[in-house]
């Protein structure tokens, strides 16, 4: 089936690659750059295991096609920390205990700071809402949303 040729910047660096025009940025991710940390649970937009941001704005990858992206800036889980230290937000579900198979954790992370870059962490509710597509099967819903209140400050 038809290829296409696709660059775009994944966590600062720049990326070229040739996918089926079928892949989604979660496979592109995954099985082209190695990067595991985003997660197919339901490869239906339906979870957001697979949660990164997309030019700043939170995307469920199993359901945006790669080659859609050229020139596009990615940021997946792997790229939120600073070297050595966590994204404040990964502290924060450290120290919040806000997880417990871990399985969503990295959608729920990216999830959490595009809430937070998006302004959308009024109150406990709010966050609640602007993160219901992130589903936690543990049902640690209290504990994400107090990690990502306290990194909003
Ligand atoms: Fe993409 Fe579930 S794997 S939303």
């Amino acid at each position: 089936s038809p290829s296409s040729r696709v660059s775009l910047t994944v966590n600062g660096t720049r990326r070229t690659v040739t996918v089926d025009n079928r892949t989604s940025l979660l496979d592109l991710l995954r099985e082209h750059l190695g990067l595991t940390g985003s997660k197919k649970g339901c490869n239906a937009g339906a979870c957001g295991a697979c949660t990164v941001l997309v030019d700043g704005h939170r995307v469920n990858s199993c359901l945006t096609l790669a080659v859609r992206l050229e020139g596009a800036e990615v940021t997946t889980v792997e790229g939120l920390a600073d070297g050595d230290r966590l994204h404040p937000l990964q502290q924060a579900f450290i120290d919040e205990d806000a997880f417990q198979c871990g399985y969503c954790t990295p959608g729920q992370i990216v999830s959490g700071v595009g809430c937070i870059q998006e302004g959308h962490t009024g109150s406990p509710e709010e966050i609640r809402e602007w993160m219901s597509g992130n589903i936690c099967r543990c049902g640690c819903y209290v504990k994400i949303v107090r990690a990502v209140e306290q990194t909003a400050g």
